[in-house]
């Protein structure tokens, strides 16, 4: 931390003439693919309103603006364990996990607790080495038992395309359940990850771990300085996965491609000074939220 904060003093004034600029570039992802981030923005929020509203499919403009899920399995208690849901469009499984909430000192106690622990090969097998988050992974271990065999109940029913979603604290769970859904199910299905403002997970070969897994189909999209996908630090052992979609101005309309993992042509272009610095100047607490394609992510458009 201390270094961090050094670093922060030191940087600021350098970074202030540096602030981004929106141009169009040969990394855009085009309006089609941007397109096929809006329902998973809707499904990212929608777990937020919480498992009654979700079974019903009333949740307010999050349901209104997608396709009503049958819903097979919900969860959490908005504490010690996150919201969750599975549910199928027909074509899709869809799983989606909730963020942090604010006002539960349980919640908050799951992001601060970052050591970095040794994962179980009953869930990743072949993960020799690999560490990660120790109360991301508690969350994760808590939710994978209902979570998986209701996803493996919907592939055998024929469903064999598998999305996962979840923003902030949900986005970090969603790399960890996407990783483990792909492979608990094998050949049997497809999984991706599409989910927003993803701290980071796990160290260096974690970040690996999920490339070989998922793939180019694992992608996080980052909200221009939001500070959340730079914590905890590179330099505690931390390492993003590949493939960031960078919004290239706080709640900007530009989403930038960046392949490889930790990609400086991107937010770490910014860095944690950046971010911060950023921030400061756009006075925009809000950017963690959104908007993504439009989308705020959050309970506060929940309708019950
Ligand atoms: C289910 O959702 C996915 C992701 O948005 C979409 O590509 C697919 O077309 C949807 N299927 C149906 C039947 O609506
Ligand atoms: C980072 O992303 C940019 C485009 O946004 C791309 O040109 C570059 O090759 C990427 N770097 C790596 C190491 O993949």
């Amino acid at each position: 931390m201390l270094r961090t904060l050094v670093a922060l003093a030191t940087a600021a004034a350098s970074l202030v003439a540096a602030a981004p600029v929106e141009r169009a570039g040969a990394w855009d992802l085009s309006a089609d693919v941007v397109a096929t981030w809006h329902p998973m923005a809707h499904y990212a929020a929608a777990v937020y309103c919480g498992p009654d509203s979700v079974r019903s499919w009333s949740c307010g403009v999050h349901c209104d603006h997608t396709t009503k899920l049958n819903i097979l399995a919900t969860g959490g208690d908005n504490g010690y364990n996150p919201y969750y849901y599975v549910g199928t469009n027909g074509s899709h499984v869809i799983v989606s996990i909730a963020g942090t909430n604010p006002l539960s000192p349980d919640s908050i106690g799951i992001d601060i607790d970052f050591d970095l622990v040794n994962v179980d090969t009953k869930y990743f097998p072949g993960s020799s080495g690999v560490q990660v988050h120790h109360g991301f992974y508690g969350a994760f271990t808590r939710m994978a038992g209902a979570i998986g065999p209701a996803v493996q109940n919907a592939v055998k029913g024929g469903t064999k395309q598998v999305l996962v979603t979840g923003h902030s604290l949900g986005g970090a769970q969603g790399h960890l359940v996407a990783t483990y859904l792909q492979k608990l199910l094998g050949s049997s299905a497809t999984v991706s990850a599409r989910v927003f403002a993803s701290p980071r997970v796990g160290n260096p070969a974690w970040a690996n771990y999920v490339d070989a897994t998922l793939g180019n189909r694992a992608q996080h999209m980052v909200n221009n300085n939001d500070v959340v996908p730079q914590l905890p630090p590179g330099d505690w052992g931390f390492q993003q996965s590949s493939n960031e979609i960078w919004i290239t101005r706080p709640g900007g309309t530009q989403y930038r491609a960046c392949p490889g993992q930790e990609n400086y042509s991107c937010q770490d272009g910014l860095g944690i000074v950046g971010a911060v610095v950023n921030f400061a100047l756009y006075l925009d607490a809000a950017v963690h939220l959104g908007p993504y394609v439009g989308v705020w992510i959050s309970s506060l458009e929940c309708e019950y």
